[in-house]
Formats: structure tokens, sequence, C-alpha cells
């Protein structure tokens, strides 16, 4: 059995998951509006991931005997200077996130809670490979300096980006059509 403190912290996780989400859809519509249709993709599949994010601690608390409580979810930013600064946000967010799952894992060691602290492992792995995409594509930006050509390039990898290895990740084996 899960304790209540440990149900409370995961709860409050489900929805800085779906802030994250609910970001990443702004960001999304701020750079297609803005012309990075390829950022845009890239950030409306960032958006869906971290949907399955969601969907792992809420299959997870309940698996657990735990019971759902969602919080409110604030309004995110809307307006960006630059893709630059987009993904600035987008590193500096995941890194919050990271400090999340670090205390969330802390909780898990405090209570010798053996299976949170196991399920709470992926998001650890998870939270480094976050930080390094954002940051990795911040860094791009930054070398193109606003330029023309350099900001097509970076466009163009981004369009190219597929959630194949998420869907198949994915612990709940829910099709992304069904999420
Ligand atoms: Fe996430
Ligand atoms: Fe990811």
């Amino acid at each position: 059995m899960i304790s209540k403190k440990m149900t409370t912290a995961l709860n409050a996780q489900v929805t800085a998951e779906l802030y994250s989400s609910y970001l990443y859809v702004s960001m999304s519509a701020w750079l297609q509006a803005e012309g990075h249709q390829g950022a845009a993709h890239w950030m409306s599949l960032q958006a869906r991931e971290e949907i399955y994010h969601v969907i792992k601690f809420y299959n997870f608390i309940l698996d657990r005997g735990g019971q759902i409580r969602l919080g409110p979810i604030e309004a995110p930013p809307a307006k960006w200077k630059s893709a630059l600064e987009v993904f600035e946000q987008a590193h500096a967010h995941e890194q919050k996130v990271t400090a999340l799952i670090d205390s969330l894992m802390t909780l898990a060691k405090s209570e010798s809670d053996h299976a949170s602290e196991i399920f709470l492992q992926w998001f650890v792995t998870e939270q480094t490979e976050e930080e390094a995409n954002t940051l990795a594509t911040a860094q791009k930006y930054k070398l193109a300096a606003g330029q023309g050509a350099g900001l097509f390039m970076i466009d163009q990898e981004l369009a190219a980006r597929t959630l194949t290895v998420l869907v198949k990740d994915a612990l709940t084996g829910v099709p992304p059509t069904a999420v």
C-alpha cells in the first residue's frame, strides 16, 4: 500500500506533467505562428510525450491503490522573443521537473517505498534525456545566431521527429490515438 504522503506527491506530479504538456502546446502554437513549422511539430510531439508521463503516474497511483486528485493547472506563457528563447525556457523548465522527480525519489527512499523508487528510476533517466534534447536545440539556435540558413536547417531537423520510441516504451499499451 502506498502512503498518503507519497500519493499526494505523485498526484502533484500528475498536475506538473499536465502543466508541461500545456506549456509545450503553447510553445508549439507560438512557433507555428512565427513560421518555425518544424520546431512547432517537435514541440507538439513533446506536449504529447508529457501526456504519456501523466498516464504513467496516473496508472502507478491507481495500481498501488491510491486515489487520483487532480489539481488546477496554471496558464502557460504565450509569447517568446525567439525560437532560441523557447528552447532555453523549455530547458529551464525540464531542469525544474528534474528537481521535482529528485524530491519524489528522496521521499520514496525515506519511506523505503521500493516500488515507487523503481518506478521513479525511469523518470530519472528520462529527465536526463529531456534536459539534453532541449539544451542541444537551444545551443544550435545560439550557433545559428538568428541567421536564415541556420534557422532553416534546424527547423528541418526538428521536423523529422517521431514518437516511435515513446510508443514502444509506454507502459500502458494505449495507442497514441486513444490518448
Ligand atoms: Fe515530463
Ligand atoms: Fe523524452
